[in-house]
């Protein structure tokens, strides 16, 4: 009598294989894989990778569709903050995270299950997304990390196990990076790339070509569409979020867009080096912001600025769930409602260039902003706002210039030489004299 049911998050790799085993062996529950579609690319379909779950001894193997979902609700939220970890990074795998524990709890609920489990590490973001995000759906339920508690820490233990109990070994050729993907991108880390002063090779890339190489494309000029916020359109081909993101990719991905190399800062404290490729993904995020740029009111937009950070580094720690980051996606969602229009873009060399934009909300008024015989700003108006613009610091100023002024003859009257340039602030925040 088995104790209970687990859903496990399941890949196909060998990881996850590995636990489907380990967790009836080590735990006596039964095992439900669950394989949730994000747009990762597979080297097996799907269908085969399900049933050798089945083999390895689940009782019931799921395949769960959730790339609409995921294009609509996580990479549209992302794509209207313009989502970016430490400036640099589109979040990958910190966006699918919450989706993927989300079908997990939903499943757990349907078949009675008390138990999830994931495949990850424990030094890893993704234990920390997977386990806040479940705890955040559904309290009550209990979390497993094989991974971290399993002495097969070395891939050829691994091996053994599974050669032990007939798992079947994934049949892709094994890369010597670890590697998660999504519709957004590729995270490719581990192998040569843990010396961060090594240049990533060629073989790391799947989804962008050098932009090095002799035979690159040419110029490539594209308009983006954007309504609310989100896109619509490729050169006025009108497709959903999915087909977008897909075909993005595969515009920009030749062109060599969007390949990332950075040290980042893990949420537990160690720093990773790291390399994305998110070709279509950067080429939205560049869009997007072009087009913010036209039709956002200026506080607006500097205070939204400081959100995109905040709202980002949420989202890498596993947040996604929370009450603040729900509330900035509320602010977020407001700021969208004028961000419509077109922009073109040229896609040359590893670049991608703005080099037009219109929309309907435009805030950009030729009239203001010209300076030929068309130009209706009001100069003489300038003159009293300077004024006015420049009393505070000017009055600043003048006190600093007393303040000096008093240092130096105190100086001058002490017995010790002391500093006479620069601030001259003395212990007590009193200006410098003797001391
Ligand atoms: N460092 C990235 C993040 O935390 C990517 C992690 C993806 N995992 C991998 N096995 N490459 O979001």
């Amino acid at each position: 009598m088995s104790k209970g049911i687990c859903i496990l998050a399941y890949s196909g790799g060998l990881d996850t294989s590995v636990c489907i085993r380990w967790i009836i062996e080590n735990y006596n529950l039964d095992v439900i894989a669950c394989l949730v579609e994000v747009g990762q690319e597979q080297d097996e379909n799907v269908e085969f990778i399900a049933a050798k779950a089945l083999q390895i001894g689940a009782i019931e193997s799921l395949v769960l569709d959730a790339r609409d979902e995921f294009a609509q609700e996580y990479v549209a939220l992302s794509l209207m903050t313009n989502g970016m970890y430490e400036n640099k990074y589109p979040l990958v795998s910190a966006l699918s995270r919450p989706l993927i524990s989300k079908r997990l709890v939903e499943i757990a609920q349907q078949k009675g299950a008390s138990y999830i489990a994931h495949g990850c590490t424990g030094k890893g973001n993704d234990q920390v997304r997977f386990e806040n995000s479940i705890a955040a759906l559904d309290p009550t339920i209990t979390i497993l990390g094989p991974v971290r508690e399993w002495d097969l820490t070395t891939r050829e233990k691994e091996m053994d196990y599974a050669e032990k109990f007939g798992i079947p070994i994934p049949t892709s050729k094994k890369r010597p990076y670890s590697v998660d993907d999504n519709m957004v991108g590729r995270a490719i880390e581990c192998g040569v790339l843990e010396d961060p002063d090594v240049a990533p090779p060629e073989d790391v890339y799947t989804i962008t070509q050098d932009p090095k190489r002799k035979d690159a494309p040419d110029e490539e000029i594209i308009t983006l569409s954007f309504e609310g916020g989100l896109p619509t359109a490729i050169n006025g081909e009108a497709m959903d979020m999915v087909e977008l993101i897909i075909k993005l990719n595969l515009i920009t991905g030749p062109h060599g867009i969007g390949r990332i190399d950075m040290v980042e800062n893990r949420l537990i404290g160690v720093k990773s080096r790291e390399i994305y490729e998110c070709p279509g993904m950067m080429t939205l995020i560049t869009a997007h912001k072009a087009l913010e740029e036209l039709t956002l009111e200026r506080d607006l937009m500097h205070y939204k600025l400081t959100l995109e950070q905040e709202w980002s580094r949420l989202v890498y720690s596993g947040m996604w769930f929370s009450p603040l980051k729900l509330a900035i996606d509320a602010f977020m969602a407001q700021t969208q409602t004028f961000v419509t229009g077109d922009i073109r873009l040229s896609l040359y060399r590893g670049n991608c260039v703005v080099v037009g934009r219109t929309s309907p909300y435009s805030l950009y008024s030729y009239g203001l902003a010209t300076y030929d015989s068309a130009d209706q700003f009001n100069h003489k108006a300038a003159k009293g706002f300077m004024e006015l613009y420049s009393l505070p610091i000017k009055v600043w100023s003048e006190v600093q210039a007393e303040l000096h002024k008093q240092a130096d003859k105190d100086s001058a009257e002490c017995s010790a030489p002391s500093s006479t340039t620069g601030p001259t602030v003395g212990k007590a925040g009193k200006p410098g004299g003797c001391f």
